[in-house]
């Protein structure tokens, strides 16, 4: 397993005494208020990173400056290979920049150890994948309790996360199914769930659509579009013109840099 599957897997955000409530709450819509004005949650400044291979060194990124404000729904744009995951996951601290500042939550990511950095993750990010990354193995209930309980939330606090979460995703009914019968974006619905359950800062998903046909694809952006409404700050890749079309912001990249970001 890489370390980016075990963060879709198990390495995911920390209990935050959420478990029980009515209603879903996120870390963000919790603390927009505050934020608003305030420093950006997402911070990079010069950001490279560079990558031995065979033939030359590939300079996934090249300088990068990136602030996203609190509650900011994001669409990272992009040809293939321009540096999109890599910039998804310097920001998630599961790959170090060479140079330039990572900043999340107020916290400096850059020069970390591997444990401040799982704790930071446990805490702050929850991670979306295009392969959805879940445990066949377990229930779909079971798949959202495991980050909760592994960041050290109760287990009937959990489940009751859990639960409120399946509820939120349209997945109430399929709580005791595993995720291999469950469609595509069902099991998105899933992974999403899963990424929420620890309320974190911000919501990072890589072509979360790009598994699913177009209808499918459309369904999960107007969930992030919710989630957004709710205060979650998001930033997603997509190679979907429609899914970018429907962010509140698009930063596109090429060659390891954005390219004039423009606002809608
Ligand atoms: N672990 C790695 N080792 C070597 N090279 C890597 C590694 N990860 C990424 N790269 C290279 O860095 C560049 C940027 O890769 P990245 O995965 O960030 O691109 P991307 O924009 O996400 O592309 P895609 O749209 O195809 O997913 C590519 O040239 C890629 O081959
Ligand atoms: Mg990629």
């Amino acid at each position: 397993m890489t370390s980016t599957e075990l963060a879709g897997a198990a390495d995911v955000p920390e209990a935050v005494g959420a478990g029980g409530a009515t209603t879903v709450e996120t870390r963000a819509a919790a603390t927009s208020e505050a934020d608003t004005g305030e420093a950006p949650v997402v911070r990079l400044r010069g950001v490279r990173r560079t990558f031995d291979a065979d033939l030359a060194p590939v300079r996934a990124l090249r300088g990068v400056d990136l602030d996203v404000a609190a509650g900011e729904l994001i669409a990272v744009t992009g040809p293939s290979g321009c540096g999109k995951s890599t910039l998804l996951n310097v920001i998630a601290g599961l790959e170090a920049a060479d140079d330039g500042t990572v900043e999340v939550a107020g916290e400096r990511v850059s020069g970390r150890d591997a444990d401040w950095l799982s704790r930071f993750r446990r805490r702050h990010v929850g991670i979306v994948f295009q392969f959805f990354n879940l445990i066949d193995g377990m229930s779909a209930l079971q798949n959202i309790v495991l980050p909760a309980s592994i960041g050290g939330m109760r287990r009937r606090a959990a489940e009751a996360r859990a639960r409120d979460l399946l509820d939120l995703l349209g997945l109430a009914d399929r709580a005791d199914q595993i995720p291999s019968v469950l469609s595509g974006g069902q099991r998105q619905r899933l992974a999403i769930a899963r990424a929420l359950v620890n309320a974190p800062t911000v919501l990072l998903a890589d072509e979360p659509t790009g598994a699913l046909d177009s209808e499918g694809g459309l369904e999960i952006l107007e969930l992030f579009r919710r989630l957004h409404s709710d205060g979650q700050t998001i930033i997603m890749i997509t190679h979907s013109v429609d899914v970018a079309a429907g962010a509140q912001r698009v930063v596109p990249m090429r060659d390891g840099r954005i390219a004039a970001p423009r606002t809608s």
